[in-house]
């Protein structure tokens, strides 16, 4: 199964309109030769119009970073999956670790919040990842498995396609400190078979595991050339033109 190298950049709370609409329009024209790989970024909510309207007549995917599960309602601040589609993105991040440690999102939150994407037809890049304390706890595995149960549970099988998973472990991001190549594809390794075991073998053979953590252009390539590594959830390296091209062109 050969599946198709995904390259995303995630903004986080960096840049507004105006610098998004510059970026992506370099940025598209940079990497307009770029046929055999996908490229995403996910942009803060307040850039999002921006960056689709510069990304037009591009195949460059623009998301968002997080979503509430409802369609509407009183929940002052956040933004559900259909004003993100209707702002012409068609990507979320989902369960970032950020989130994760401080806005309270658990897995049961994770879970509600990937179905509203899926059932609006967003591409959902769900991230699981360790903390130091688990890793030093020999308590990886356990962590991600849980996370993914947590994330799984209702999960309908006819969303396989657009569901990406992104392995991040917490250590690793904006640290500089990147799991090896190797640790990376252990980790990259378990998931699948975890996937496998929760969505079927099919499922898990086509769908993408990302990694995110400490990506930089030096050492993006021996990481993508792990088998289980299927692309890269890049936060800091992503906010210069320069060092995400070098990315995406591992
Ligand atoms: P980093 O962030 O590349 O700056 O470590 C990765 C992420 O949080 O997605």
């Amino acid at each position: 199964m050969t599946r198709m190298p995904f390259l995303a950049g995630n903004w986080k709370m960096f840049k507004t309109g105006s610098e998004a609409a510059e970026y992506v329009e370099k940025f598209k024209s940079l990497i307009a030769d770029v046929k055999d790989r996908q490229t995403a970024l996910a942009v803060p909510a307040t850039a999002l119009y921006q960056a689709v309207a510069a990304a037009r007549g591009s195949d460059l995917i623009i998301g968002a970073q997080n979503l509430h599960w409802e369609k509407e309602g009183a929940f002052t601040g956040e933004i559900s999956a259909p004003m993100i589609s209707a702002a012409g993105a068609s990507m979320v991040i989902i369960g970032h670790s950020e989130r994760r440690q401080y806005f309270g999102d658990d897995d049961s939150a994770v879970a509600k919040k990937m179905a509203a994407a899926l059932l609006e037809g967003l591409l959902a890049v769900v991230c699981v990842g360790e903390s130091l304390k688990d890793r030093e706890s020999g308590q990886t595995i356990d962590v991600l498995a849980k996370q993914l149960r947590g994330a799984l549970t209702g999960f309908n099988p006819a969303w396989t396609q657009k569901l990406v998973l992104a392995y991040e472990p917490v250590w690793a991001i904006g640290t500089g400190k990147t799991a090896t190549a190797d640790e990376a594809q252990q980790s990259h390794a378990f998931i699948r078979s975890e996937v496998a075991s929760l969505l079927g073998g099919q499922a898990a053979d086509s769908l993408r595991i990302l990694y995110g953590g400490s990506v930089k252009p030096d050492n993006a390539a021996s990481l993508m050339a792990q088998p289980d590594i299927d692309g890269l959830l890049v936060g800091g390296a992503s906010l210069q033109i320069e060092s995400f091209v070098k990315i995406v062109r591992y």
